[in-house]
């Protein structure tokens, strides 16, 4: 199926701090976007070839402009040094229709969102959403400067801004993130959502586990990764055409399918979006994204082609 793209165009930019670019998006026509919930991302077509998901940082409740915020990366693969060079203002792009794979629980009686870095957008959406559903939250935004954050101004002056506590590695004690104290013990009912770098993200969620959070209560979005290709050389059967193909150690599934002429629709290439998920008819994948949940991962019947690898001599794909 060919997804139906929208036409956008850059109604307004600002670089702010940490070297963020934040982009508002209107329809070239003036209409409406889709709406869409808190936690939501869109792919973002970039050039030709280059599509990358961004979180939506924008109040749900306004269909008329879709904002992001972009970090430029030092290690880019393109993503964010593209979007950073050339989405300037009044350039029309393409990006998809907006796609929920954060999205918040229904029915919960406390919500703590942590947000590290550039980790904070999808957080203002939700945010901005739980204020309007007048339920008990509280945002919390982890950094390394204030001087180096974006966003600030705009959660100082957005109308739940006092529900927002920042805490800064160069500003003192007191203001550090201390989890006991934000999280509390895990019980029925509330629900902690972080993203943000891995490491801060590792932390925060052992920390979750440790007050006693139940996976269930424990919202994660991964935004970088890095993809660990390295492992033995194995076999790919695909099973539609019969084509086989031998996977070299530090290859991608992706690339050795590619070799015989086997092209799969893919996006982020780190394990993040899911768009290149097959079924598993046999053998024994070695899971190295960070898209499917644990329960999925130990059902062993999908695998990501683009970062994962296998356990078993040969693995057999439904495509
Ligand atoms: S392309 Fe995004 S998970 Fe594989």
């Amino acid at each position: 199926m060919i997804e139906e793209l929208l036409n956008v165009v850059v109604r307004k930019r600002e670089l702010q701090g940490g070297g963020v670019v934040v982009l508002d998006l209107i329809r070239c026509d003036g209409a409406a976007l889709p709406a869409f919930d808190a936690g939501a991302h869109v792919d973002i077509h970039i050039a030709p070839g280059l599509v990358r998901q961004y979180s939506l940082c924008s109040n749900p409740g306004d269909p008329s402009v879709y904002r992001l915020g972009v970090l430029k990366d030092p290690a880019s693969r393109g993503g964010s040094v593209g979007v950073h060079d050339t989405l300037l203002e009044g350039r029309e792009l393409q990006i998809s229709a907006p796609r929920n794979l954060f999205p918040l629980a229904g029915q919960a009686r406390r919500t703590i969102l942590l947000g590290g870095g550039i980790g904070i957008t999808p957080m203002i959406a939700m945010a901005y959403t739980l204020h309007t559903a007048g339920q008990d939250f509280e945002l919390h935004y982890c950094g390394r400067e204030r001087g180096r954050s974006a966003f600030l101004d705009e959660l100082a002056g957005s109308p739940f801004a006092a529900n927002v506590f920042t805490h800064f590695d160069d500003e003192g004690l007191e203001q550090r993130l201390d989890l006991a104290t934000v999280l509390g013990r895990g019980e029925a009912g509330v629900h902690m959502y972080t993203c943000g770098p891995a490491g801060f993200m590792e932390w925060v969620i052992q920390g979750a586990r440790d007050l006693g959070y139940t996976e269930e209560h424990i919202h994660k979005e991964y935004f970088q990764v890095e993809v660990d290709s390295s492992g033995a050389s194995f076999e790919v059967v695909a099973a539609r055409s019969g084509k086989s193909v031998q996977v070299a150690e530090g290859q991608s599934i992706l690339a050795a399918l590619a070799h015989v002429g086997i092209k799969i629709e893919i996006s982020c290439e780190q394990g993040v979006c899911g768009t290149c998920l097959c079924d598993v008819l046999e053998g024994e994948p070695d899971h190295r994204d960070v898209y499917l949940t644990d329960d999925e991962k130990a059902a062993n019947d999908q695998i990501l082609v683009c970062c994962s690898r296998a356990k078993s001599k040969k693995l057999v794909l439904d495509i």
